[in-house]
């Protein structure tokens, strides 16, 4: 048997605790002048350096790796030189280091960075939890950089690339939205057919009105590359009523139709797969003025603006140049009535429904006009065209004809003002006369045999402004076509009556009387 190998006890710094200049990074030398032996062959070398609040210290010490050193587990005693590590010990963090050559404590060497100044669980605990937080806000702005990337590449790709696809320009997008906003931009490609192949990127949402010819859709255009789109409108004719269809594309594509009280329109279709029809416009959320006056009682300030801005719908229809001068077809409405004036946001009307309106040309001769018959609604119908003797010689008279419906629409919102007393249930004019769809002779009887108008009662004009609308209904529905108002003389008087607002004393707000919803426009 041989007796075990002798071991030399090592040669270490041995200094206890003293300050350091070592700041804890790169390579430090001890500043330790007593070289020791160790007590133990088994001990080896060892080096501890602390931060503390305004200096920094370091020990040198000779320790048993086999016994923890201030809680530490010496874990590399085996190795030759001192690499210092950062360590949990019982009184705070330290960095430690150990090994087994003479005086390798003296050399310390640095490789970590200095650690976080965590003193207490709590800070690595908060530390530890913010971690994931820090990460995922990285993420969150890597991936918007990396989207807005895409969403420029995306862009610069599309109005790159060519496309028989008619994308609208700003223009024509601006004013759906901005249509609400009384935009006076004007754009001589507002009022234009969709000449190209492919159809714009429509999707129906909600269907909101059917009417005689046609129905009426809330539909998303999809025409940038992310998930954005505008709401418009789109009527569509089947195959059978091309005719109607294309008189209204006809009627909407004179730019100088463009007006803030004439609904916008952007563009025609022809659908060929579908075998449809669609005229595109602007979408009014609030629907129609029949619907709307059924749902809502309103203040006098609201009759004023919903007559004057219906007058100035029709005064421009009617108007041989536009608001700038320039020369104007005048084109009249022939069917006139509240279900085809839609309420805009700011409560002002816009005309629609174009498909029986009549280009009043100077290429128009007497047959053409009188091939045009009896047309509209015969609850609207002025006692000329029931009895079918409007006077084709003068083209006044057609406009004449859409006065005497207007007077109609216009006695519609005043039975609905709160400035009139009290306020009944909507109803139609000669509500309680004729049935719901009557018949011309019905009508005849009525207006023409018994020379009837919608009730005006005493209590009505004992409000000024109410007094002066009615006074101008009862001048726009006379029964002689030529003694009526026109339409420029009536949107005159709403805006004097504006001036004599401020002395008029009952100035409530419209009363909401049922939620607004979007229903179904029926009973065109
Ligand atoms: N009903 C008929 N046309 C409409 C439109 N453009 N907006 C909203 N409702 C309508």
């Amino acid at each position: 048997m041989f007796p075990p190998p002798f071991t030399l006890a090592s040669l270490c710094k041995f200094c206890d605790l003293q300050s350091s200049t070592c700041d804890g990074t790169g390579t430090c030398k001890s500043n330790c002048s007593i070289t020791s032996i160790c007590d133990h062959p088994e001990q080896v070398c060892v080096s501890i350096w602390r931060r503390n609040d305004n200096n920094h210290t370091l020990e040198t010490l000779c320790h048993d790796p086999d016994v923890p050193l201030y809680g530490v587990r010496l874990d590399d005693s085996n190795s030759s030189t001192c690499v210092m590590k950062e360590k949990k010990a019982e009184g705070g963090m330290l960095s430690i280091c150990s090994c087994n050559q003479e005086e390798c404590n003296d050399n310390i060497i640095f490789t970590q960075l200095p650690g976080p100044t965590v003193e207490s669980p709590v800070a690595a605990v908060i530390l530890v939890s913010l971690l994931p937080l820090l990460v995922l806000a990285v993420l969150v702005v890597a991936m918007f950089y990396w989207y807005r990337v895409y969403r420029r590449r995306q862009s610069e790709w599309e109005t790159r690339k060519p496309s028989k696809r008619k994308v609208l320009d700003c223009s024509d997008a601006c004013a759906i939205m901005m249509d609400d906003d009384r935009s006076d931009s004007s754009s001589t490609h507002a009022n234009s057919l969709n000449h190209n192949t492919e159809p714009l990127p429509i999707e129906l949402d909600l269907l909101v009105g059917k009417g005689r010819f046609a129905e009426v859709y809330k539909a998303k255009l999809k025409q940038s590359p992310s998930e954005q789109f505008e709401t418009v409108a789109v009527k569509i004719f089947p195959e059978e009523e091309y005719a109607s269809w294309k008189n209204e594309k006809d009627i909407f594509s004179d730019i100088d139709l463009k007006h803030e009280n004439i609904l916008h329109f952007l563009t025609a279709e022809e659908r060929k797969v579908e075998k449809q029809y669609w005229l595109i416009t602007a979408f009014h959320p609030r629907g129609n003025l029949q619907d709307y006056l059924t749902r809502h009682v309103v203040s006098w300030e609201d009759l004023r603006v919903l007559g004057g801005s219906l007058a100035q719908g029709v005064a421009h229809l009617h108007s041989d140049h536009s608001s700038c001068g320039r020369p104007k077809v005048p084109i009249v409405h022939r069917d006139l009535k509240s279900s085809n004036i839609l309420v805009k946001s700011d409560l002002t009307c816009c005309l629609c429904d174009f498909g029986l309106g009549l280009r009043l040309d100077n290429s128009l001769s007497v047959d053409d006009l009188a091939n045009s018959g009896q047309v509209g609604t015969a609850r609207y119908m002025a006692p000329e065209v029931l009895e079918s003797r409007i006077n084709l010689e003068n083209i006044e008279s057609f406009k004449q004809a859409d006065i005497y419906s207007m007077a109609l629409v216009l006695w519609e919102i005043t039975s609905r003002c709160n400035a009139i007393g009290e306020v009944k249930e909507y109803e139609p004019p000669f509500g309680s006369k004729v049935r719901e769809h009557p018949c011309v002779e019905s009508m005849k009887d009525n207006v023409l045999r018994d020379r009837g108008r919608p009730e005006i009662p005493e209590s009505w004009i004992k409000h000024q402004g109410v007094s002066i609308v009615c006074a101008t209904i009862n001048e726009c529905w006379d029964h002689d076509p030529e003694a009526r108002l026109t339409a420029h003389c009536v949107a005159e008087r709403f805006d004097e009556m504006e001036d004599e607002l401020d002395k008029l004393s009952s100035r409530s707000s419209s009363e909401e009387k049922i939620p607004e919803d979007l229903s179904v426009n029926e009973g065109k």
